[in-house]
Order: C-alpha cells, then sequence, then structure tokens
C-alpha cells in the first residue's frame, strides 16, 4: 500500500506557541468543507505513545540517546497503527508535532546531531513526509510566559535551549519553502488560523470529498 490518497499536515514549533489551538481550528474548518479528519499528537496518540510519553516527558533524568530513541519508537508505532491507515483512508490527518520536533529538540536541543536524529527518525516512520508543515513561531520568552509555572522536562530546559529550537524549525522551514509555512504565533488566533487556512488551500486538503475516485 503506497498511494496515499489523504492529505498530512504536521503542526511545530516551540512549547506555548498555540499550535493545539491552530490544529483544533483547522479540524473543525476541515470537517465543514466534508472532509474526514483525524486529530493526533506526538508524542502519544496509542497507548504505547501514551506510556512513552509519560516516561519521557514526567519520569527522572532520561540519557540523550534513550530520549531520541523512545520518540522515535512513539513515532514508529503511531505512523504505522493510526497514520498510515488514516491516510491510506482518504483522511487528513493533523499531528501536534511530527518528526521535525525531535530534529529540533533532540538534534540541535540536546546536541545529537540533527543529521543523525533526521535519519533516525525517517527509519522510524519509514520515510512518510508530511504534504506541509506548520511552523507556529514564537520567541521563547514568550512561550514561556504562555505556558506558565507548570514544566515537563523538556519545557522546563533553559530559555537558550528553546532558543536553539526555534532556531532549528525556521532553518528547517528556510531550507524546504515548498513544504513549509511560518507563521507567526503572537497574531491573535484568528489571524494565524487565516494564514493556515490560505496555505492549506494548495495541499488540496479542502478540496470537495468525490466519492472516493482515486
Ligand atoms: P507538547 O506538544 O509540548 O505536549 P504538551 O502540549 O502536553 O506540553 O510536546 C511535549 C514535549 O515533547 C515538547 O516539549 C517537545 C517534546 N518532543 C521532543 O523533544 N521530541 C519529539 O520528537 C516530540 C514529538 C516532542
Amino acid at each position: 500500500m503506497s498511494a496515499r490518497d489523504g492529505v498530512f499536515i504536521a503542526f511545530e514549533g516551540g512549547d506555548g506557541a498555540g499550535k493545539s489551538t491552530q490544529v483544533g481550528l483547522l479540524a473543525e474548518a476541515l470537517r465543514a468543507h466534508g472532509r474526514e479528519v483525524l486529530v493526533t499528537r506526538q508524542p502519544g496518540g496509542t497507548d504505547l505513545g501514551a506510556a512513552i510519553r509519560d516516561l519521557v516527558l514526567h519520569g527522572d533524568h532520561v540519557s540523550p540517546r534513550a530520549e531520541a530513541l523512545l520518540f522515535a519508537a512513539d513515532k514508529a508505532h503511531h505512523v504505522d497503527l493510526v497514520i498510515r491507515p488514516a491516510l491510506a483512508a482518504g483522511q487528513v490527518v493533523l499531528t501536534d508535532r511530527y518528526t521535525d520536533s525531535s530534529v529540533a529538540y533532540q538534534g540541535a536541543g540536546r546536541d545529537l546531531g540533527a543529521a543523525e536524529v533526521h535519519d533516525l527518525q525517517m527509519w522510524a516512520v519509514d520515510a512518510l513526509v508530511p504534504d506541509l508543515t506548520v511552523v507556529v513561531d514564537v520567541d521563547p520568552a514568550e512561550g514561556r510566559r504562555r505556558r506558565g509555572e507548570v514544566h515537563d522536562r523538556l519545557e522546563a530546559e533553559a530559555d537558550a535551549f528553546h532558543a536553539a529550537i526555534r532556531e532549528h524549525f525556521l532553518a528547517m522551514a528556510r531550507g524546504n519553502p515548498e513544504r513549509y509555512l511560518v507563521v507567526d504565533g503572537t497574531q491573535p488566533p484568528d489571524a494565524v488560523h487565516a494564514a493556515v487556512l490560505d496555505r492549506v488551500r494548495a495541499t488540496g486538503a479542502l478540496d470537495a470529498v468525490d466519492g472516493g475516485a482515486p
């Protein structure tokens, strides 16, 4: 099964950027257009993913390479069980974070090497790349302000860690503008959503459902 009938859109960005709000708004808009939409998030989205999420975000110190492998394991399982079947069924899949999060957080943030982590992630997801990746961009100080007082293991890292991650997301987007959209996450949510929707039109995700023609 290699054909992909669905549309795959990932949302990326720092902690506190407002990705989840945007995923919700886009899902609503797509459903209003008659599309079937699967909303998911990483890590998580399966029982195993939820267990990995707990281990990696809420446990004690995890060694950086183990952290990278756990995030990769979550995605491997998730893509195989949830995302590929949904795409094959013609759905639009919206994911709150995907492989670029690992390239940025483990590759750049943890200093494991972006190229190595990218290769690991691509192996894990068997080279499934989104049709569009939306980077919701806010600076680390704003992200911290929005997150408030409760931090998970990664959110608790210093602003320099988050600044490196931000730079990395922006660099990935600059390197591949036809597959990325960067939106200014400090705008009101409706304005961010309008920019996202404009770009999503180009992916075909808003096209009318035509009864399953190939
Ligand atoms: P996040 O979407 O922030 O979850 P929540 O909204 O519940 O806080 O994601 C959890 C954290 O996991 C976030 O700090 C980024 C990190 N992360 C990685 O480091 N690597 C990855 O591959 C993924 C998917 C997430």
